[in-house]
């Protein structure tokens, strides 16, 4: 088998994986696999921002407290100091290398979203992704220590002696290749795909989580699932992200008959945890048996939504609606899972050699519910931090790499089966679940995932594979959510609907009369 080495490899090409690669080349030649085009991650699809105490009535101390009250009291204290402590930092190595943020005068213009006592949301316009992804690729692009192999998916993470070793691929057009490294870093995103429903880009499908699992790292948090409040409901554009910027900047969330509803839940309103705003949206639904609530921002300048907003802006005009006029139909949609492979503050995992950042790491900052525009944020301050920690990390003694057997099946049953996941996890494991539900999930996936490997093989293909690997993580949010004993954050189950989330209106002193709706 041919195998070739680099100093540090990495799989995935989001804001995690390219921050690890410019900040690891300074000690090495980096090799950057990604099994689409560079630019296809979930950061580019971020439209909120990066959360950051830069203002001058915010402190470090007020961004801590309010990551541990969307968490719902499960964030690990440690990671979520070093986290707020860093944001500054991460902000500025970003203009530093190119990236443009929306600015008032000669200072950064702060956004506010749901969760944050301040406004500390660092952004450009509502493509703050965008812009960071084009500015990491730029700098990437002329960095003579990154090698970027597009097209790539990474099939086996390659261990010896209980250490990461390397990794094995499939190349678009050379074949399979094996791949060795003093460390691997793996930052491969999320899982939406694994729902009917997400915000998240068609290339979410859980590798990195699958490769964690298959090679026995230790994986947790993933029963809390993050479901957007506010997605477009529309069936020409469904799952279109209406960021969480548009209540952050005035906007009100109402049920069809115009009732703003959210005064019924809690007294932070449209600005609640995400968690807490889902949920409500979800029980209003179900309450009038609609099929999406509105989000209305008519009593907005149509000049301010027209350059606050540009992208939204134009979406909603290609399927002719006016934001300035008319109210916008949203539901909820999975967004980001909080869970995923366990690291220390340095981007370790279980298995020596093995790291990962972004949303397929569980660094602890997120609890059990992220607050907004903290995951970027995370991204950059992780795989920063396990760039320092690789810094010295050296080969081992490889005696062999293993060969890679993998499974493929046929595109049509891949695609029979992906959708099948996907009915069996919108329905079970969506914002309330039930004991029952769980149980028929966990059954449903089981035999997914037998099905999948009684069926015969097929040449080699890209989507059955991320359909395994989706299955496999499925398995994974599904058994968590059945150890959990208690409703917290994301997780609710409403045969354990007694109990009570420590970030909902309930742990948070109580204005007088603030379920007083004013408009009625
Ligand atoms: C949004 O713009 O609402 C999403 C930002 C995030 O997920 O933090």
């Amino acid at each position: 088998m041919q195998i070739e080495r680099f100093d540090y490899l990495v799989v995935g090409s989001g804001l995690a994986g390219l921050t690890y690669a410019l900040k690891a080349s300074q000690y090495g030649q980096v090799c950057v696999l990604t099994k689409g085009e560079v630019s296809d991650s979930n950061t580019n699809d971020a439209q909120g921002g990066i959360a950051a105490a830069v203002g001058e009535a915010d402190s470090w101390e007020l961004h801590e407290h309010d990551t541990h009250i969307a968490g719902a009291g499960l964030c690990d204290p440690e990671a979520v100091r070093h986290l707020v402590k860093h944001a500054p930092e991460a902000i500025r190595w970003l203009i530093q290398i190119g990236a443009r943020f929306d600015l008032t005068g000669d200072d950064l213009a702060l956004g506010r979203e749901g969760g944050h006592s301040r406004n500390r949301i660092v952004h450009h316009a509502d493509k703050t992704g965008w812009e960071v992804e084009r500015a990491m690729v730029a700098a990437a692009r002329v960095n003579p220590k990154v090698s970027v192999y597009q097209h790539s998916f990474v099939t086996k993470l390659q261990t010896s002696n209980g250490r990461c070793v390397g990794v094995t691929a499939e190349i678009e057009g050379l074949g399979q290749r094996s791949f060795e490294a003093r460390a691997v870093m793996l930052a491969t995103g999320g899982c939406g795909r694994m729902y009917q429903h997400t915000t998240n880009p068609r290339v979410a499908t859980a590798d990195g989580i699958a490769l964690a699992i298959a090679a026995g790292a230790e994986v947790k948090n993933m029963e809390f699932m993050q479901f957007h409040p506010t997605t477009l409901y529309h069936p020409q554009m469904r799952s279109f992200l209406i960021s969480e910027a548009l209540r952050g900047a005035g906007g009100t969330l109402r049920n069809h008959i115009g009732r703003r509803f959210m005064y019924d839940y809690d007294l932070r309103l449209e600005l609640a945890p995400r968690d807490v705003v889902a949920r409500a949206i979800e029980e209003e639904m179900k309450k009038h048996e609609t099929w999406c609530v509105y989000l209305d921002m008519t009593h907005l300048a149509p000049d301010l939504l027209k350059h606050e907003f540009p992208t939204i802006y134009a979406r909603l005009h290609q399927i002719g609606l006016e934001m300035e006029k008319e109210w916008i139909p949203v539901v909820p949609a999975q967004h980001y899972s909080c869970g995923g492979v366990v690291t220390d503050l340095e981007g370790r995992t279980s298995i020596p050699g093995l790291y990962a950042a972004g949303e397929v790491a569980c660094t602890g900052v997120h609890g059990a519910n992220r607050l907004a525009s903290n995951s970027l944020l995370e991204a950059l301050v992780f795989a920063d931090a396990a760039a320092f920690a690789s810094k010295n990390a050296s080969f081992a003694n490889v005696i062999a790499f293993q060969d890679d057997p993998y499974h493929c099946i046929s595109e049509a049953e891949s695609i029979r089966i992906r959708r099948s996941l996907q009915r069996a996890m919108t329905a079970g494991v969506g914002i309330v679940r039930s004991s029952d539900g769980l149980r028929n999930t966990l059954g449903v996936v089981n035999g997914l995932v037998e099905e999948y490997d009684s069926l015969p093989f097929s040449p080699y293909s890209q989507h059955p594979l991320e359909t395994r690997n989706l299955l496999i993580a499925a398995r994974s949010v599904v058994e968590s959510a059945l150890r959990r004993t208690s409703n917290v954050g994301l997780h609710f189950n409403q045969d354990l609907a007694s109990e009570v989330s420590p970030n909902n209106s309930a742990a948070l002193p109580s204005p007088p009369a603030w379920r007083q709706n004013p408009e009625e």
